[in-house]
């Protein structure tokens, strides 16, 4: 079993995390991607920030994406991107097989992988005003009041993402849960460094390089809406 996956104890120090790690099953495919691949695309984790020159072994724009799901989005966007370089983390070990799998078969060579806990890893990890843009789309929206706690995006969190990023990066997110995007909009639109480029508690249009997941087509199925935000850290 890959090093990442034994959840290192010394580094647990949030108590209340915006995910629960389910156990999920692995197809044998996924399994061989996680064994063979994740050598090559792999990020462990660790309490040292990232040199993301030789992580990627070029210099150049670079987006990260957090919570990926089954890695639609980021490979998508990496396909479009090549003159950009991702990172994606996600913690649930099916998802981060599905995506090694998408790179192997689309041959896809700039996007490389955590699956560790975002706010740890970009906390340890990841270098003051290095990221041009940081993508989160559906987040688990912890729909009961007394698990609001657990939602991604909080106050301390924003200024983590607002430390790791350029001036004029994009911040940009999109949910199906009209309780969530309220509640980004308090937390973002309130924050002192980003500010929403639809004007305060506004929402975009689906961007062009957003396409659409098994995950939000489901909610279409149950008649939710979608509400796509962006924000530029000023
Ligand atoms: C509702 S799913 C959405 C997945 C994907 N973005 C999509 O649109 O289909 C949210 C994902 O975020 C991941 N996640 C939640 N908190 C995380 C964290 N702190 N670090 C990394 N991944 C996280 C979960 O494991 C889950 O796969």
């Amino acid at each position: 079993m890959p090093e990442l996956f034994l959840n290192p104890k010394p580094f647990q120090l949030r108590r209340i995390r915006s995910f629960v790690l389910r156990t999920g099953r692995v197809t044998a495919g996924q399994q061989r991607a996680l064994d063979e691949l994740w050598p090559r695309f792999g990020v462990n984790f660790s309490n040292h920030q990232l040199n993301l020159d030789e992580l990627f072994s070029r210099n150049a724009p670079r987006m990260i994406e957090i919570g990926f799901g089954t890695g639609e989005a980021l490979a998508a966007f990496a396909q479009a991107h090549p003159d950009m370089d991702c990172l994606g983390i996600e913690v649930h070990r099916a998802g981060v097989g599905h995506l090694l799998l998408q790179l192997e078969t689309l041959s896809i060579s700039t996007v490389r992988i955590s699956s560790h806990d975002a706010v740890e890893v970009l906390t340890y990890q990841i270098p003051d005003a290095s990221i041009d843009a940081i993508h989160i789309f559906f987040p688990d929206p912890w729909h009961k009041t007394r698990h609001h706690k657990r939602r991604l995006i909080q106050p301390a969190f924003a200024d983590v993402m607002a430390r790791v990023m350029k001036p004029e990066a994009a911040l940009r997110l999109a949910t199906d849960w009209q309780d969530y995007a309220e509640h980004i909009h308090t937390i973002l639109d309130n924050h002192p460094e980003f500010t929403n480029i639809a004007g305060k508690n506004g929402v975009v249009a689906r961007p062009d390089h957003r396409p659409m997941t098994r995950f939000e087509r489901r909610g279409h199925r149950l008649g939710h809406g979608v509400w796509d935000m962006e924000y530029r850290r000023y």
